[in-house]
């Protein structure tokens, strides 16, 4: 993480420096208030670790600053440094705007807790705000039928779910549980979201594609996996980055190793993409296109069963086949009036 320490005492400073240092994070230390708000002002920490007793501007006054600086995007996690302990500082403190105290001289273990909360802090506020964003975007270069994106998310749900309940992915190397489920209902939708990177010439054309537009209609895989691949590099630990991004770089990966980008195949392909695959061919079976009507279940399901171990995973064909009533009911209940003018050819 990249964290603003300020302590008047060179020593202390010097100490919780080194410490952050040697845990892996990015410090800049300031030896006041006022210069650690230009920091904060001025780079990327997300985390403010301050001293309370400072010349110029104390700790609690530089809470209140950030607090209410209004040019700040982000959300920045501030945690006290102070042998101040009696219940009135801590108001004081949490008043000013602190999300947490850290006791002084510190200790390094209780330090690392008290950062990991702030990561975690950090985290979700961002989480939520960037999926919202990337899937609304996503939506608005997706060239499929209206609740495309919602039922996918809702058949990978039923097919996470059902291999959850399975043996084989209950360890290691292809963990299936609560959170897998939650991670690939939010992120799913964003399978498509590198389409925002195709021209419109191609995106949108009614008329087959050619080899040449084709291959550039392939792109889109490419494209979403270094957008989110960017999104990752500014947050390593969020996990549902990197399933997004698997999905978005893999989703038209086949088990027999016949699709792109990269040509993986069985295990080779993150489980995620594999899941995402089947939920996404599924819809387009079942979903009116200008150049073919929607299959009955009975006919995408055949195709299904004839593309196991071709096109899917088949412990992922075995997982639609367990739930397929279940698919047929989401498919009928969110099935989309079809304006045949908003159907384009999707890669
Ligand atoms: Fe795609
Ligand atoms: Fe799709």
């Amino acid at each position: 993480m990249k964290i603003v320490i300020a302590d008047d005492d060179p020593i202390a400073l010097e100490l919780l420096k080194e410490s952050l240092l040697a845990d892996g994070h990015e410090v800049e230390a300031a030896e006041n208030g006022r210069h650690a708000l230009e920091m904060i002002q001025n780079g990327k920490a997300r985390v403010l670790i301050s001293d309370w007793e400072m010349p110029e501007m104390n700790g609690p006054e530089l809470c209140r600053r950030v607090r209410a600086a209004s040019d700040l995007s982000r959300y920045v996690f501030i945690i006290l440094l102070t042998g101040r302990t009696s219940k009135s500082d801590v108001i004081e403190g949490l008043r000013a705007g602190a999300d947490d105290f850290l006791s002084k001289p510190f200790d390094p273990v209780e330090l690392q807790v008290r950062l990991g909360v702030a990561d975690r802090i950090t985290l979700l506020e961002t989480r939520d705000l960037m999926i919202f964003c990337m899937a609304k975007l996503a939506e608005s270069r997706d060239t499929d039928t209206g609740s495309h994106l919602e039922r996918v998310r809702m058949y990978c749900r039923l097919l996470a779910e059902h291999l959850m309940s399975l043996a084989k992915f209950q360890g290691a190397p292809h963990m299936v549980d609560r959170d897998f489920v939650k991670m690939i209902y939010q992120t799913s939708p964003l399978h498509d979201i590198g389409k925002v990177g195709i021209p419109d010439a191609i995106l949108l054309k009614s008329d087959r594609l050619t080899y040449a537009e084709y291959e550039v209609m392939k792109s889109h895989t490419l494209i979403g996996a270094e957008t989110l691949g960017a999104a990752l590099r500014e947050f390593p630990n969020a996990k549902f980055l990197a399933m997004a991004r698997e999905i978005a770089m893999s989703h038209h990966e086949k088990w027999d190793g016949s699709g792109y980008p990269q040509g993986l195949a069985g295990d080779d392909i993150p489980l995620a993409a594999r899941v995402t695959a089947l939920a996404d061919v599924y819809d387009a079976l079942r979903s009116e296109r200008v150049y073919k009507s929607a299959l009955s279940h009975e006919k995408a399901k055949e195709i299904i069963m004839g593309g196991s171990g071709r096109h899917f995973d088949p412990d992922i064909v075995a997982a639609f086949l367990a739930n397929e009533g279940r698919f047929e009911a989401i498919a009928t209940a969110l099935a989309d009036r079809v304006d045949v003018n908003m159907e384009r050819m999707a890669a």
